[in-house]
């Protein structure tokens, strides 16, 4: 590293120092992070192989990550500490939960669990909005060795079909209904019909029925969860191995169907402990608040897992950073519950910024609590870093991971040492992944060039294994392109300090809104239109929610229609084979696409012309006359940005 101050060279080389150990001898750096958890069984085996090769962390260990997270810090006299704040805006429902309340909660719904036949390995599907039930559902999966699958609310009943056909579960929680600002998505139906097209049915369905839309329950399935939890008896923690699965948790890939993560139980508990001093700073006794959701990756890890393993109170909060009253919802959350670190997508300060750009809302709000604010989820555009920074004077901290990670890969340390940050920038890879930027035929690329981002191996704890029942995708999709690494799909560089800059995905993954996506999957559902022939679905840029998808349609020969009906059907096919979640909204249709000779489209060149970028023409295009006519017809649906 060269270009700091004396002072800030101090801090790189406490980074380095601590960074150098855990890729220079990894397991003498992580058995000591591993004994600082309470293992039914200490692991002696810190990394070894499994029967597909691949790196296992801590496998003769035993332990089980709901007693971690509940029953240690009771025993350990953290019981009357607050564990969880449930704050619901959209109903005026507050709640809190000490450890101990907590923990017999937990212990009651997994009773519940047990009594339905749940028992060790067994999958449970969660599909519930933001609610503290949600947490208690999870934690209680967890209580019983019992593994969970949790869906985002936002999908629609195709997508929960697939993900319960996959995962096969022998339960599902769910929930009358979420509340999204002042609308009321009733979920039941939504659940009903998936079970319906699922080919897989679930034994039971427990069902949380919220006042404000009461579910119809299906007689000799469905169980009222308030009626279950008065009868129940608790349940005991069941150890597990290190290495069993603690969770599914579903995510886009380049293809239709979605890739369930496997995240085991030993790795994912000893990096979530670390990572919540090391990266986010936070003692025991301090409140966390991750604005997510529980159906996505930063939801399991800094909403259940990170704060409750850390003896740290964490927040469930039922609403939005805007509308929800205001634009100073954020602040009063902070400001209300003393909330040390808040991790939020940075499409939600963008949001704040639109509607209140002078923060008049910020005045009303003791934010001295605050110490840090950590952005992750898609990239964090450096206009939107420098307003949050100015506007709430804190540090703002980058930091770039994947629902496969579990945890940042990149990031600034502040536990460690807090770096000089630099906008546009995730900072410097996290302990135990050693991020390389790799050329097309593999070989390490020297500062300040562009690659794609691969971490070498072996990853360190908590990223995925496997894929869920389908071992030769995760060889294929992760570790066969670049042999001796993983390949994150993201693109980007690292420059002369080592500061690694994400540029983006190399593939056909978008990010709306923080929200993760496969165009993949739109392409699918739009050439399901009878009047389509063939179609691209691509993220362009969008100022608000970082990417848009759009669609370009090229029609079946000899039909003729209204464009605009064609575009309202399909987003409303979208809509209801995805989910509202998509915001699929807008549709061209194109004379022709451009391809390469072998038939291949050419997407990458599409949204370089979205998005103004100079680009090459390939000597594979076929068709080089389609590009301007396709420019013309993007610009003038205003759908070319810079
Ligand atoms: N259940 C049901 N529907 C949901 C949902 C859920 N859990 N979450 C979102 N939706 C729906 C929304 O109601 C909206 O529907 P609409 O098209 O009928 O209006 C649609 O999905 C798109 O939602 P979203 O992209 O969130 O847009 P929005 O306009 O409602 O809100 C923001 C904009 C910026 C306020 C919001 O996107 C936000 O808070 N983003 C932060 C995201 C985040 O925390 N990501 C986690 C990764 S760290
Ligand atoms: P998810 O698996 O939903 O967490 O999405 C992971 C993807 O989000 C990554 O592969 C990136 O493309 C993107 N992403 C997450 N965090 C960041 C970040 N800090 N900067 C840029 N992109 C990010």
């Amino acid at each position: 590293m060269s270009g700091h101050n004396k002072t800030n060279e101090a801090a790189v080389m406490t980074y380095i120092a601590e960074y150098s150990k855990s890729i220079e001898t990894p397991e003498l750096f992580w058995a000591e992070k591993a004994a600082d958890l309470a293992w039914y069984r200490q692991p002696e085996m810190i990394l070894s192989k499994d029967s597909n090769g691949i790196d296992r962390w801590f496998a003769d260990g035993e332990l089980n990550t709901s007693y971690l997270a509940l029953d240690y810090h009771v025993e350990n006299g953290r019981g009357e500490q607050t564990a969880l704040i449930f704050d619901s805006p959209v109903t005026g429902h507050k709640q809190q939960y000490t450890y101990a309340e907590l923990r017999d909660e937990v212990a009651k719904f997994a009773g519940v669990l047990k009594e339905k036949g749940v028992g060790k390995g067994d999958r449970v599907v969660v599909y519930m909005p933001m609610v503290a039930e949600a947490v208690i559902t999870m934690l209680a999966i967890a209580r019983l060795g019992a593994i969970h699958s949790v869906v985002f609310g936002g999908f629609a009943p195709k997508e929960l079909a697939v993900r319960i056909e996959d995962a096969a579960p022998k339960v599902i929680v769910s929930c009358s209904c979420g509340i999204e600002i002042s609308k009321i998505i009733q979920y039941k139906p939504l659940l009903d019909e998936a079970i319906e097209r699922s080919r897989h049915k679930p034994d039971a369905c427990v069902i949380l029925q919220r006042p404000q839309a009461e579910a119809t329950m299906i007689e000799g399935r469905d169980t009222d969860w308030h009626q279950a939890m008065e009868l129940a008896e608790p349940a005991d923690c069941v150890p597990v191995k290190a290495t069993d699965p603690l969770y599914i948790l579903y995510t886009s890939g380049t293809t239709g169907k979605p890739k369930g993560v496997v995240r085991d139980n030993g790795g994912h508990a000893v990096a979530l402990k670390y990572s919540m001093k090391a990266i986010y700073n936070m003692e025991p006794g301090e409140v966390f608040w991750a604005a997510s959701d529980v159906g996505w990756v930063v939801g399991h890890s800094y909403i259940v897992y990170g704060p409750l393993l850390a003896g740290c109170t964490t927040v469930v909060y039922e609403g939005k950073p805007i509308k929800t009253p205001d634009a100073g919802a954020f602040w009063r959350v902070c400001a209300e519950y003393k909330v040390k670190a808040l991790f939020a997508a940075p499409t939600a300060f963008r949001a704040i910024k639109k509607e209140d750009p002078d923060s008049a809302c910020l005045a009303a709000y003791d934010l001295s609590a605050l110490e840090t604010v950590f952005m992750a989820g898609e990239r964090l555009d450096p206009p939107t870093y420098e307003w949050t920074t100015n506007t709430l004077g804190k540090p703002v901290v980058d930091h770039w991971w994947q629902t496969e990670t579990g945890w940042a890969i990149c990031g600034n340390l502040t536990g460690v040492e807090h770096l000089p940050p630099k906008a546009g920038s995730s900072t410097v890879p996290v302990p135990g992944f050693n991020v390389q930027i790799l050329d097309a035929e593999g070989n390490e690329l020297p500062r300040g060039e562009q690659g794609s981002i691969a971490i070498k191996l072996p990853l360190p704890p908590s990223c995925l294994p496997t894929v869920w029942g389908d071992f030769n995708r995760f060889k294929e999709g992760y570790l066969s392109e670049y042999p001796g690494y993983y390949s994150s799909g993201d693109g980007g560089y690292k420059d002369e300090d080592g500061y690694v800059f994400i540029m983006g995905r190399t593939d056909d993954v978008i990010n709306v809104a923080g929200h993760r996506l496969s165009t993949g999957e739109m392409e699918e559902v739009v050439a399901g239109h009878p009047a389509v022939a063939e179609c691209a679905v691509i993220g362009i840029n969008d100022s608000l929610k970082g990417q848009q998808p759009i669609g370009l349609v090229l029609l079946k020969n000899g039909i003729e229609l209204d464009e605009a009906e064609l575009e309202a059907e399909l987003i409303a096919m979208v809509r209801k084979q995805i989910g509202a979640v998509a915001c699929f909204k807008k549709a061209v249709v194109v004379q022709r696409l451009p391809k390469t000779r072998s038939g291949k489209i050419l997407r990458k060149l599409l949204r370089q012309i979205a998005d103004k970028q100079d680009y090459s023409i390939p000597s594979t295009i076929d068709d080089p006359a389609s590009l301007p006519e396709i420019e013309t017809i993007m610009a003038r649906r205003g759908l070319i940005t810079s």
